[in-house]
């Protein structure tokens, strides 16, 4: 007896039958897109590293983000900056940051849409770091992880208390999921969930957005806090301190290198997973694209549903607005 030839091919042979067989959806309900806020009115900068963002006032932000809604896009996550800047990063939380202006603004003109705010420091410090300084064993400058969990704490309560949906908290300083649940239930925010950014890698690939957030830190690097990208049992415990400390969402960043880490993450946690589509994997492509040299709209979509393909629930990423417009063509 003999076997017939297996044949794959006859599989692929035409859209219908791929359509049948499709493993892996990519949906606009996945996709949040991140925008950048600043003070002003009718503000719309374009940030050079990472062509079609842009630095927007809040007015500004309420007309483009009604469009967002109107594509479907069911979330955006906000970056703030802010006019000075101090050694505590102050202006996250004392007064009206901007942060807390846009989300008020937001909630009231497009309320169908989730706004989640990044809770750090960095965008903030004058120093550039993710949280306070302090002296280290050397007596040199080094972030001080238990005193920034307070300013952190306060961050968080000054954007729940503005309408935030959702808290994300991108500091990397450990015992903070648990010190900002605890100041949000305490507050009546029990309904204000934490997206906690894990396992988040000292990563080359955020440096547009430091261009974007005007945010690279003065001295040193973030490699005492953020992770380091040799390493996968590391984020195991990060992920699954954080999902003890009470997350709700844990996310892997960025995503296109680190496509392992969340396939393990899928694998091993029950909370929904987010991966970020950070700016540097944004540019490269875009920059790419500009010359000529890719086809954008391809190898966006293309990148997006492999990190869906690891296992992500829901993916950050500057695509969101182009990606939704595109999955509906
Ligand atoms: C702030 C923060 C960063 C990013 C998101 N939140 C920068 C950093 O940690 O240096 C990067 C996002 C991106 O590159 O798109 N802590």
């Amino acid at each position: 007896m003999s076997f017939p030839l297996v044949r794959m091919r006859r599989m692929r042979r035409n859209e219908t039958i791929r359509r049948m067989v499709r493993e892996t959806t990519l949906s606009v309900d996945d996709l949040i897109m991140p925008y950048f806020v600043r003070s002003g009115t009718g503000v719309k900068d374009e940030i050079k590293s990472m062509p079609g963002n842009y630095q927007w006032s809040p007015d500004a932000l309420v007309d483009e983000c009604k469009e967002l809604a109107d594509l479907g896009v069911p979330g955006i996550i906000l970056f703030g900056i802010p006019d000075h800047k101090d050694s505590e990063g102050s202006s996250g939380f004392v007064g009206d940051p901007i942060v807390c202006q846009t989300v008020e603004l937001l909630k009231t003109k497009v309320p169908e849409l989730c706004v989640i705010t990044d809770v750090c420091m960095c965008e903030y410090t004058d120093h550039g770091h993710c949280g306070a300084i302090g002296t280290n064993r050397d007596g040199n400058p080094d972030v001080d992880n238990d005193g920034t969990l307070e300013l952190l704490v306060k961050e968080s309560l000054a954007h729940a208390n503005a309408g935030a949906d959702m808290v994300a908290p991108s500091d990397m300083m450990d015992g903070r999921v648990q010190e900002i649940r605890l100041a949000l239930d305490e507050e009546d925010f029990q309904d204000v969930p934490i997206m906690a950014y894990s396992a988040k890698y000292a990563s080359a690939f955020y440096g547009p957005f430091r261009d974007a957030a005007e945010s690279p830190p003065q001295f040193g690097d973030r490699s005492s806090y953020q992770m380091d990208p040799a390493n996968l049992k590391e984020a195991m415990r990060e992920i699954e301190l954080d999902e003890v400390e009470g997350a709700d969402i844990v996310m892997v960043k960025p995503a296109l290198p680190y496509l392992d880490v969340i396939r393990w993450a899928a694998d091993n946690t029950d909370v929904p997973i987010a991966a970020y589509n950070v700016s540097g994997e944004f540019s490269m492509l875009k920059a790419a694209a500009m010359n000529g040299w890719i086809d954008e709209k391809r190898a966006a979509l293309e990148s997006l549903l492999c990190i869906k393909r690891a296992g992500a629930k829901m993916i950050l990423t500057y695509w969101a607005k182009d990606a939704a417009k595109w999955l509906a063509e």
